[in-house]
């Protein structure tokens, strides 16, 4: 299995340019099932997860082309024969179950399998399934898999549009419950939507192929059902979350790194706390931003995660290597996942003081980390033991980085064109 053995102690400085977002071109893909016409969407990430999605649609009969080096997919969903998604595929990669949505919306039926628990928490599909049944459909769960049609006593043919009020502003479910309300009957709501940039991205793709859809950017959604969708050609918006990652790096140990392609208007709070630990950030245009990182160790502060606008759950493991070698106590606070911490025993073996209790972390700052091999136990705990490594004295070795490749394309040959000593051994 392939490793990064990384050299730490090195000053970054350059240019890093980021990829289109992971978690906005994977719904994108899946919205695509709602056409029966061709679509085109550029600046999608190559990485591990766009892969499975494409070979997921391949089989539910889509036609996928890519063409990895411009970064774009054409995608033909004229052809669909098997509304299905296997286990394989959906244990794999939890976005999956965003077909689901698609897949009901224009075939009234679908049978996907339940995607079960991951390295961060028990993942529920409760929400999805409320909704897609608030709408006239019905489930039942046999083994293993999900089985959804729209119920006939409702008048069969479509879905039927509702007011959907989610417990929690669940991501997923709301780009599920959006992607299958599109094609409904009527009008959706859903109230205590999540409010993510990526969600807005997937609504303005929506809209491009001519969905109807108001309350952009809130966190209410209304959806007017429209009877057919075009194909359309989109770009991804950029991934905020690399470029979180690639900051924080900066802010480790850079001097003037230059960040191109951060949509930095979505990482406000992720900055506030940056400054706060002493993180120098010049906004140099919209899309740019210059960091170096502090000339002695950080200040100590406090993190919370939650729901945009708040603070990313996805950049807690990064920031949390941050604070690892700030001066002070530091408390991070995980409001999202339930078991978002497994990396901080890796932290812990590179010389980091760091306890967990509960849903929180009590952070002494050392220090200095040092080198030692380390496993990457997700895809944001992997990022997070690499910047580690990044800043610890001497040779970090980090395995199982296949589900840092599900996420982050090319880490390792970026950090290396800003200077980091990284490899790829095999
Ligand atoms: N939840 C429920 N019921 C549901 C759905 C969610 O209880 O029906 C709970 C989950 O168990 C979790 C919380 O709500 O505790 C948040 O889940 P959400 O549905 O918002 O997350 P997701 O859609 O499964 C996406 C990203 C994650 C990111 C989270 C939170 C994708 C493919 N994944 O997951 O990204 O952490 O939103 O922002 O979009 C990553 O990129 O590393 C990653 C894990």
């Amino acid at each position: 299995m392939a490793g990064f053995i990384i050299n730490g102690g090195k000053t970054l400085t350059g240019r890093v340019i980021i990829d289109g977002a992971k978690n906005s071109a994977l719904k994108l893909m899946a919205a695509s099932i709602l056409t029966g016409g061709r679509t085109r969407i550029s600046n999608v990430p190559i990485i591990e997860d766009v892969l499975t999605m494409a070979e997921m649609l391949q089989g539910l009969g889509v036609k996928v082309r890519a063409d990895q080096k411009e970064k774009i997919l054409e995608i033909d969903s004229s052809n669909i024969n098997n509304p299905e998604a296997s286990y394989e595929l959906v244990r794999k990669m939890r976005a999956s179950i965003l077909v689901a949505g698609p897949l009901l919306a224009r075939f009234g039926q679908v049978k996907v399998a339940i995607p079960g628990g991951c390295n961060i928490g028990s993942r529920q599909i409760d929400l999805h399934l409320k909704g897609f049944e608030s709408m006239g459909a019905i489930y039942s769960i046999e083994h293993g898999y999900i089985n959804c049609h729209i119920s006939r006593s409702k008048g069969g043919g479509r879905l039927k549009g509702a007011v959907i009020d989610l417990d929690f502003p669940s991501r997923g479910a709301t780009e599920n419950i959006m992607m299958a309300a599109v094609l409904a009957d009527g009008r959706t709501i859903i109230n205590n939507a999540a409010m993510e940039p990526e969600i807005d991205d997937l609504v303005k793709f929506l809209i491009s192929m001519g969905a109807d859809i108001s309350g952009q950017g809130t966190a209410s959604l209304t959806i007017e059902g429209v009877d057919c969708l075009s194909g359309t050609d989109y770009s991804v918006m950029p991934d905020s979350i690399e470029a979180g990652t690639y900051i924080a790096a900066a802010g480790m140990c850079g001097s003037d790194v230059i960040i191109e392609n951060a949509r930095h208007e979505n990482l406000e709070i992720f900055f506030l706390k940056l400054k706060e630990i002493g993180v120098d950030i010049d906004v140099v245009d919209e899309n740019t931003v210059k960091v170096s990182s502090p000339e002695k160790r950080g200040r100590a502060t406090n993190v919370s995660t939650l729901p945009y606008p708040g603070f990313p759950t996805d950049l807690q493991p990064i920031i949390t290597v941050l604070l690892s070698t700030a001066k002070g106590v530091s408390i991070v606070t995980e409001n999202v996942f339930e078991n978002r911490f497994m990396y901080i025993d890796e932290l812990n073996r590179m010389g980091a003081n760091i306890k967990i209790d509960g849903h929180h972390t009590v952070i002494d700052g050392v220090e200095k980390l040092s080198g030692a091999p380390v496993r990457a136990f997700d895809l944001r705990a992997g990022a997070a033991v690499v910047l580690a490594g990044l800043i610890a004295e001497g040779v970090t070795e980090v395995s199982d980085i296949f589900h840092i490749q599900r996420g982050y394309s090319d880490i390792a040959g970026k950090l290396k064109g800003l200077g980091a000593d990284i490899r790829v051994v095999k």
